[in-house]
C-alpha cells in the first residue's frame, strides 16, 4: 500500500504509477533529503513532539540509509514514488515504529522546496568554484599577452588594434559577473521553507529556526504558502547558468573562427580537436561547438520552468515536480562545459604574430591617423574625411596607410609629418588608448591586478 493510501480503495493504475513517480530523477537529492530529515527529527527531538528516544532512532536510522545510498547499495522502489517516501519507507523497514513519526510536523511540499534549495546552494557554489578557475585561466593569458597587438572589431570587421591580454579580460569581466550572479543565486536559495507544511504551516510547536541552523540557512520563510510554491531560486540559477553559458558560448565561437584557416589567431590543441573521417585533412573544433550547442538546451530548461510555473495557483501543484530534470541538466551541462572549456583554453596557442599582421593589415589605425590630423589642428570631422579618401587610395593601391611614403601622404594634407609613421604605430594606437578600461598595456595590468584581488576577496 502507499503511504498514502488510506483514503484510497483502489491501487494506482499502472500507467500511472510510472507516469507520476519521480524517484528516477530526484533520488539525486537523496542526500539533501536525507540531511534535511536528520535535521527535522532532531528539532522534534529537542521540542519534545515526539520522544527524545524516536528521534535518536531516527537520526541513527537516517544516517545508515545515507551511508548505504553513498555506497550504493539502496535499490530505490518506483511504487514508492518519490525520494521523500522512499527514504521514509527505508526507515520504517529499518527502525520500525519510530520511523512512523519522522513526517510529524511536515509535508513533502516543504520538504522537496528544501531540498530542492539545498541543491541550488550546493550548485552555485560549485558553478563559483569552476567560474573561478577560468577567470584564473583568462588572468594567466592576460599577463603574458598584455602586449600582444590583436585587431579588435565591430561588425566582424577590423575596427581599432588591441591586444589579446585585452580580450581575454573582457572575458574576465564577464565570467567574475557570473560569479557574482550566482552568489546571489545562493543568497536567494538561502530561506529555509521547513515549517511551511502542506501549505499553511503546522499546529505543532516547531522550532524552525532550529532547523534552519541546524541546516546552515541564514533565514526561514515568512509566508508558508509562498515557501511551498515559491522556485524562483531555481529560476535564479537556470537563468545565471544561461548567460555563463552565453558567455561561454560567445568566446567558443570567436575561437572556432580564430581557429580557422582564414584567421589563424589560434592553435587548438589535438587534444581538444577532432578528425573527420572522410577528409584526412581535418581537425574540428568539436569541443567549443559543443559547447556553444549546449547553450541552448540550458536557455531551454530555463524557458521550460517559466513556463510551467506561469499559470500556476498558489501553491503546490505536481506541475512543479518539473522544475528538477531542467535544473539538474542544466547544473551537468554548466560544469560539464566550464571544466572543458577550461582546459581547452589553457592549451590553446595563440599567434601572435599572425593577430598583429591582421591588425596592421585591416587599416586599424584610421582612427589614430584621423586623431593625428586632429592633433595637427584640424577639426575631427574633416580629418574622418581626408583619411576617408586616404583609406580608399589605399584599398585601390592595396596598401597600408603607412606604405605611402610622407610625399604621398602629403598629397591628402599637407598637416602629415615625419612623425605620422611612430604616432600611427599598432604600439603607439594600442599605447595612446591609455583611458581606465582601456588596452594601453599598463592599464590592462591595472585591470589584472583589480581581478587578481576581486579573486582572492570573493567569498559565497
Ligand atoms: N515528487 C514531488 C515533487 O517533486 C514531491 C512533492 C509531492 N507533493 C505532493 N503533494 N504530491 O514535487
Amino acid at each position: 500500500m502507499k503511504l498514502w493510501g488510506g483514503r484510497f480503495e483502489k491501487a494506482t493504475n499502472g500507467l500511472v504509477d510510472d507516469f507520476h513517480s519521480s524517484i528516477r530523477f530526484d533520488q539525486r537529492l537523496a542526500h539533501q533529503d536525507i540531511t534535511g530529515s536528520i535535521a527535522h527529527a532532531t528539532m522534534l527531538g529537542e521540542q519534545g513532539i515526539i520522544p527524545k528516544a524516536d528521534a535518536d532512532a531516527i537520526v541513527e536510522g537516517l544516517k545508515s540509509i545515507l551511508a548505504d545510498v553513498e555506497a550504493g547499495k539502496v535499490e530505490f522502489e518506483l511504487d514508492a514514488e518519490d525520494i521523500h517516501m522512499n527514504v521514509e519507507k527505508l526507515l520504517t523497514e529499518r527502525i520500525g515504529e519510530a520511523g512512523k513519526r519522522l513526517h510529524t510536523g511536515r509535508s513533502r511540499n516543504d520538504q522537496v522546496a528544501l531540498d530542492c534549495r539545498m541543491y541550488v546552494k550546493e550548485s552555485a557554489k560549485e558553478a563559483v568554484s569552476y567560474q573561478r578557475e577560468l577567470c584564473e585561466t583568462l588572468l594567466s593569458i592576460a599577463k603574458q599577452h598584455a602586449e600582444s597587438i590583436m585587431p579588435g572589431y565591430t561588425h566582424m570587421q577590423r575596427a581599432q588594434p588591441v591586444t589579446l591580454g585585452h580580450h581575454m579580460m573582457a572575458y574576465f569581466q564577464m565570467f567574475s559577473r557570473d560569479m557574482q550572479r550566482m552568489k546571489e543565486v545562493y543568497q536567494h536559495a538561502d530561506v529555509c521553507p521547513l515549517g511551511c507544511g502542506a501549505l499553511a504551516g503546522t499546529t505543532y510547536p516547531l522550532n524552525r529556526a532550529r532547523t534552519a541552523e541546524l541546516l546552515g540557512f541564514s533565514s526561514v520563510a515568512l509566508n508558508s504558502l509562498d515557501g511551498v510554491s515559491d522556485r524562483d531560486f531555481v529560476c535564479d540559477y537556470l537563468y545565471a547558468a544561461s548567460v555563463c553559458m552565453m558567455h561561454l558560448s560567445r568566446f567558443c565561437e570567436e575561437l572556432i573562427l580564430w581557429n580557422s584557416h582564414e584567421f589563424k589567431f589560434v592553435e587548438m590543441d589535438d587534444g581538444f580537436a577532432t578528425g573527420s573521417s572522410i577528409m584526412p585533412q581535418k581537425k574540428n573544433p568539436d569541443v567549443a561547438e559543443l559547447i556553444r550547442g549546449k547553450t541552448g538546451r540550458v536557455y531551454g530548461d530555463l524557458m521550460g520552468l517559466l513556463t510551467t510555473l506561469k499559470g500556476l495557483p498558489l501553491t503546490y501543484n505536481k506541475d512543479m515536480q518539473e522544475d528538477k530534470e531542467g535544473l539538474f541538466d542544466a547544473r551537468d551541462t554548466l560544469i560539464k562545459s566550464l571544466m572543458v572549456f577550461n582546459a581547452m583554453l589553457s592549451t590553446c596557442t595563440f599567434r601572435t604574430e599572425n593577430m598583429s599582421r591582421s591588425a596592421e593589415g585591416g587599416f586599424t589605425n584610421a582612427t589614430d591617423a584621423a586623431d593625428y590630423l586632429v592633433k595637427k589642428g584640424m577639426a575631427f570631422r574633416d580629418a574622418h574625411a581626408v583619411i576617408g579618401h586616404l583609406v580608399l587610395h589605399c584599398v585601390k593601391e592595396n596598401k597600408a596607410i603607412l606604405d605611402l611614403s610622407l610625399a604621398e601622404l602629403k598629397t591628402f594634407s599637407e598637416l602629415f609629418e615625419e612623425d605620422v609613421y611612430e604616432a600611427c604605430s599598432m604600439r603607439a594606437c594600442v599605447t595612446l588608448r591609455d583611458v581606465t578600461g582601456g588596452p594601453a598595456p599598463g592599464r590592462v595590468q591595472e585591470t589584472i591586478a583589480a581581478g587578481e584581488r576581486f579573486l582572492a576577496e570573493f567569498t559565497v
